[in-house]
């Protein structure tokens, strides 16, 4: 099958290049001249565990390539996958659909024989009867079905999530596009991988219920956290005694900074603006979006308070910017809240993140950038967790207490025990873990 992705960004990419592992003859069309020149060349700008093999692989095969021009890639291709971004509207929220829309018009020129017009990128609730009315009016005479196929993939796990998902879901109201839809997934359908047919609307909302639902988990356990510190509980111990029961599910109870990344912020942030202009508004979304805006910021402070009460002039050694391991994706990370907060307080900041340092700089201005952890750790006064890679959580706990002027750790992931940091001699603060998070 002759397959487009509009947008080779992060979605664009890794599910181009899975379907074109799949056999699919696969073409990616990327507004950004510099990114499809680099691509071309080998070289792909974004880290994902085993994407580049899987890009090289399958460029190598001539199954999948770059191109600038929907013109010639968009011309007898079965399928048109729209992967654009989007984003927050500024200072309004709701999702921006200026590329979504570009993509509808540029496919609007190219459509003749049947094409299916998948909706990938997440937009909100009847987004695709707008994409299905500019195509419309400006190709009358071609034939085309919009489909609604939202991404459901984690970052660092995104190929494992394309090739074995939980479920793909297809809102689909023309029996060709579903046919056509069907034959793109077979082989995950081969593979027991369940297929969710379903309007158009409902595949849309099904990809918003189910990111503020995770996020929904996120904040909950972020404030049992909070409370466990008043009372004394230990909240690793509560999210377990949770998680067994099924009811709950153990994922996504992990107490941290808040959550952050390419989709839960926006996505939670554009329902509550859609639910609100649908006369419906969905209170415990718009609360859970003020709950976690508040805990980047508070975070700051329990380092802060970890420290004596002051930063000024302290140094601090931050461990992991990016929002998650295995990603060097800075979007909405909890760091960029973070480390200006300590900087405004008068710390001055080292900072080593093992693949996010190139995404990171730009947004972090005025750190110092270490070569790996115990450079980092050099001299600092405090340290600070703030992503859990996994090369952290088995640091030389002798050598980090050389290497640290004052043995303070702010571990805002949890990923040490507490007695073994207490053995070594640390003053070790986590989150949720005993009275103030100190054991
Ligand atoms: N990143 C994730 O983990 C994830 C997961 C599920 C869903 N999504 C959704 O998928 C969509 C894309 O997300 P992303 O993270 O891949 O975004 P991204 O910003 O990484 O990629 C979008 C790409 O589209 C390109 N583009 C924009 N307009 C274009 C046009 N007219 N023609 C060709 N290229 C164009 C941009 O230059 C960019 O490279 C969003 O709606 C997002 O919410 C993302």
């Amino acid at each position: 099958m002759r397959i487009v992705m509009i947008g080779a960004g992060y979605v664009g990419l890794f599910s181009g290049a899975c379907l074109a592992d799949f056999g699919n003859e696969v073409v990616c069309v990327e507004v950004d001249a510099n990114k499809v020149a680099s691509l071309r060349q080998g070289r792909v700008p974004i880290y994902e565990p085993g994407l580049s093999e899987l890009v090289l692989t399958n460029q190598s095969a001539r199954r999948l390539s770059f191109t600038t021009s929907l013109k010639a890639a968009g011309r007898g291709a079965q399928a048109i996958f729209i992967t654009v971004g989007t984003p927050s509207l500024a200072e309004v929220g709701s999702a921006d659909l200026q590329y979504v829309h570009d993509a509808a018009r540029e496919i609007a020129e190219v459509v003749d024989d049947f094409t299916v017009v998948v909706i990938k990128s997440t937009v909100p609730i009847g987004a695709g009867d707008e994409v299905d009315r500019i195509i419309a009016e400006r190709a009358p005479r071609g034939s085309f079905a919009v489909v609604s196929n939202p991404e459901f993939l984690r970052e660092g796990a995104a190929i494992q999530d394309f090739k074995r998902p939980d479920r793909v879901v297809i809102g689909v109201e023309d029996d060709r596009g579903r046919e056509v839809m069907r034959e793109i997934y077979r082989p995950i359908e081969r593979n027991g991988g369940p297929i969710v047919y379903t309007s158009r609307r409902s595949a849309e909302m099904i990809k918003y219920a189910a990111n503020v639902f995770l996020a929904m988990k996120v904040t909950f356990i972020n404030e049992i956290a909070d409370l466990c510190e008043r009372v004394g509980a230990d909240v690793l111990d509560v999210s377990h005694g949770i998680g067994l029961d099924d009811r709950i599910g153990r994922r996504f109870l992990n107490p941290g900074p808040g959550f952050g990344g390419s989709c839960f912020p926006k996505d939670t942030l554009a329902l509550t603006k859609l639910a609100a202009d649908a006369k419906a508004p969905i209170r415990l979304v718009e609360t859970l979006v003020d709950v976690n805006d508040k805990r980047k910021t508070a975070m700051a402070a329990k380092v802060v308070t970890a420290c004596g009460g002051s930063v000024a002039g302290k140094r601090i050694a931050v461990l992991g910017l990016t929002y998650k391991p295995k990603t060097d994706d800075m979007r909405d990370a909890p760091s960029l809240v973070i480390v200006p907060e300590l900087q405004a307080a008068g710390a001055r900041i080292v900072a080593y993140d093992p693949e996010g340092v190139r995404t990171a700089k730009p947004l972090l201005p005025g750190i110092e950038f270490a070569e790996n952890a115990y450079a980092c750790l050099r001299g600092a006064d405090a340290a600070v967790i703030v992503t859990e890679w996994d090369e952290f959580r088995a640091l030389d706990l002798a050598r980090v207490k050389a290497a640290l002027a004052t043995p303070t750790i702010i571990d805002l992931r949890n990923i040490y025990p507490i007695r073994a940091m207490r053995a070594h001699g640390f003053r070790y603060v986590c989150v949720g873990r005993g009275f103030g998070g100190e054991g």
